[in-house]
């Protein structure tokens, strides 16, 4: 029996039970079969949850991008490893092989080294959905610099925050970028962000959609001029298992951005080892997750964990509506892709639109359907089921997050049933727990709680980048022992678990993780507001949607409220992005708060989501008349 590769149930169960009873036998057979080293580890796991510190595989040496690429040139160079759709549908799919890659991930390296760039040198990534990014985050990892990509939608300032946090010496990014019918200027966005950030030296540019754009002396280049002259052969930098691979960051319920710390050896047996399970890849499949790389999604389901199995996998510059509603399904018809993996706001944006959008299109290649990122509500699963998988490819609903660095829950395909809206059971080598208010585990079926993972697994975050302190603070002292994911969850009579959503206050929009203090810090700079609540509401499309409520300065005539609401949103796209923009604003005469000032958001959260019935008991607040206001004046 190999632990790598799980074909069904009782196997499962086997492998599961084996994983708890000897975790380190189970991932260290899993290294030891599956990977390349150039020095084998001492120790395959420490670990101490109160520190919090862990290790796994100290003392092993490797380069992840022999294990992505190299290897594979040996036996399958030919093989396309990444499979890039443009966003022009006329334009020509772009078929990158195994041995073209390793020439261009080489090349790319070359370019690093030649600007200065060392192993622990941080490099943030900030480019659209093109094999450059790919490319750029690999070729980071060959020389061991610290990849710390964000997500080319975000503002100047949301960029020029994550850059200064990890002190990143280098941006790439391109000159423009397509999305749908429009392009998009993110020179312009990252001059912006520059402006800001004294530490960056250098400023490398791809050449996407040909605008012109200024160049600082000095400090950019384009950099198709220098992959030309570049090398095809950099030697690998050689990693220690624990070093750093990548920060990505995350929202917090307050304060800045979490910059979630991945080290190398764990997080690439994590990202392959899941892979092959989840999506149950066979040689020659074609695989595709319609993620950005900007997100832990694409990091280790687009070009971490695919290429590690050696598999093809899709990258997708465009939007699922562009040219129309149908382009996922005529990529999917195009490329014969046998995994799809999505999220279920794009799943429900495209139920509500014509059945011919899809029924004009073979989709009988496909095997296996994802989700990802946010529950999946009963209505789009089935929609998903019936008119995707046509009733015969199993839907595995992934529960995990950028902190795990890999899928925790999940059905695997063809071996565990499923359930809609049940991301079902632990992968081989998680053991998460319920936990109650008391902080007590909750043992039994049929119940919920808090939920927690009781033992590292290897994929797992290690550290927040600069701040050891609020790593600990934000997942190991709710519940002292046991990481703690913020969401909660229930266990059915059978073990599944189902997610219900998040116990803090970051709402998920859309699939982004979004902390609802730092859009209130935003708001809260206009000169008009005097403070404000954020809360998530239920939306049919986006899952949640957020709802602000604003108390202004001065009420009365003064300023008309419609151009107060586009000033509020000005300032969120500036500061944090379009993603966080707010659905409903509604100017209140003030907001509900406890007797020691802190705002009741239970209370608002109720009133934004229209189950006012049941609202608790408000006598105790300091300001009980104001509930009323609200509720009379809701949106
Ligand atoms: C949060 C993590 C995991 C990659 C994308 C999001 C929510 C994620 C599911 C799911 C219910 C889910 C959780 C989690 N979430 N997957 N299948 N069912 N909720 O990563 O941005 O770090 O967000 O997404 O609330 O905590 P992320």
């Amino acid at each position: 029996m190999s632990n790598y590769h799980i074909k069904n149930l009782e196997e499962y169960f086997k492998i599961h039970r084996k994983s708890v009873r000897e975790p380190e036998l189970f991932w260290e057979e899993i290294a030891e079969e599956h990977f390349v080293w150039r020095k084998r580890w001492d120790n395959v796991l420490s670990w101490d949850f109160n520190t919090p510190e862990v290790k796994w595989f100290e003392g092993a040496k490797l380069n992840i991008t022999e294990n992505c690429i190299d290897r594979h040139i040996r036996t399958k160079g030919d093989k396309t490893a990444i499979l890039f759709e443009p966003n022009d549908p006329n334009s020509p799919a772009e078929h990158i092989t195994y041995n073209r890659l390793y020439e261009r991930v080489n090349q790319f390296a070359n370019v690093l080294k030649s600007k200065g760039i060392k192993k622990g040198d941080r490099v943030c990534v900030y480019l659209p959905m093109i094999p450059e990014l790919a490319i750029a985050v690999l070729a980071c990892a060959r020389i061991g610099a610290i990849h710390s990509v964000v997500f080319a939608g975000f503002s100047s300032s949301a960029l020029a925050t994550r850059i200064k946090d990890s002190d990143c010496k280098m941006v790439i990014t391109s000159d423009g970028s397509y999305r749908g019918a429009k392009t998009i200027d993110l020179k312009s966005i990252v001059d912006d962000a520059l402006n800001d950030c004294p530490g960056v030296e250098s400023v490398l540019i791809v050449k996407r959609i040909n605008s012109s754009i200024d160049l600082k002396e000095g400090r950019d280049e384009w950099i198709e001029p220098l992959l030309e002259a570049a090398s095809k052969e950099c030697e690998p930098e050689i990693m220690d298992a624990e070093d750093p691979l990548f920060i990505l960051y995350t929202s917090g319920s307050t304060g800045t951005p979490k910059g979630m710390v991945h080290t190398t050896a764990g997080y690439m047996i994590y990202s392959a080892f899941t892979f092959k399970n989840v999506f149950q890849y066979r040689e020659n499949d074609v695989y595709w997750c319609t993620a950005d790389i900007g997100w832990i999604t694409g990091h280790s389901y687009i070009v971490y964990g695919p290429l590690a199995n050696g598999a093809t996998t899709v990258m997708f510059e465009g939007v699922p509506s562009y040219p129309d509603c149908g382009r996922f399904w005529e990529i999917v018809e195009k490329h014969k892709v046998n995994q799809f993996y999505t999220a279920p706001t794009a799943i429900r944006a495209l139920a509500k639109e014509k059945l011919s959008f899809i029924e004009n299109h073979d989709l009988s290649s496909l095997k296996v359907l994802g989700s990802v990122g946010e529950p999946i509500n009963e209505e789009a699963w089935h929609w998903y089921n019936d008119n995707v998988g046509k009733r015969k490819s199993p839907i595995v609903d992934t529960w995990w997050q950028t902190e795990t660095g890999g899928i925790m829950i999940s059905p695997i395909p063809y071996v565990t049933p499923t359930i809609p809206t049940y991301a079902s059971l632990p992968l081989p080598g998680i053991q998460p727990t319920l936990m109650d208010e008391n902080g007590d585990e909750i043992s039994g079926n049929q119940v919920d709680g808090r939920l927690c993972i009781k033992f590292p697994w290897p994929g797992m975050a290690r550290t927040i980048w600069g701040n050891h302190q609020r790593y600990k603070e934000t997942y190991f002292s709710a519940f002292p022992g046991k990481y703690f994911s913020g969401d909660g969850a229930l266990r059915d009579a059978v073990g599944y678990y189902r997610i219900t959503g998040r116990v803090d206050d970051v709402v998920i929009v859309s699939g982004h993780n979004l902390g609802t203090a730092p859009i209130e810090d935003a708001i809260n700079e206009h000169p008009a507001v005097a403070e404000s609540a954020i809360v998530g509401f239920p939306h049919d499309i986006k899952g949640n949607a957020l709802y602000g409520f604003v108390t202004l300065k001065e009420t009365g005539e003064g300023r008309k409220h419609e151009n107060l609401r586009q000033e509020i949103n000005q300032i969120i796209t500036e500061h944090i992005g379009p993603i966080a923009k707010l659905d409903k604003i509604q100017f209140t005469s003030g907001l509900p708060k406890t007797r020691s000032g802190k705002i009741m958001r239970r209370i608002l959260r109720k009133i934004a989501g229209n189950d006012m019935g049941n609202l608790g008991d408000t006598s105790t607040l300091l300001n009980p008349e104001v509930v009323q206001d609200i509720i009379d004046n809701r949106i």
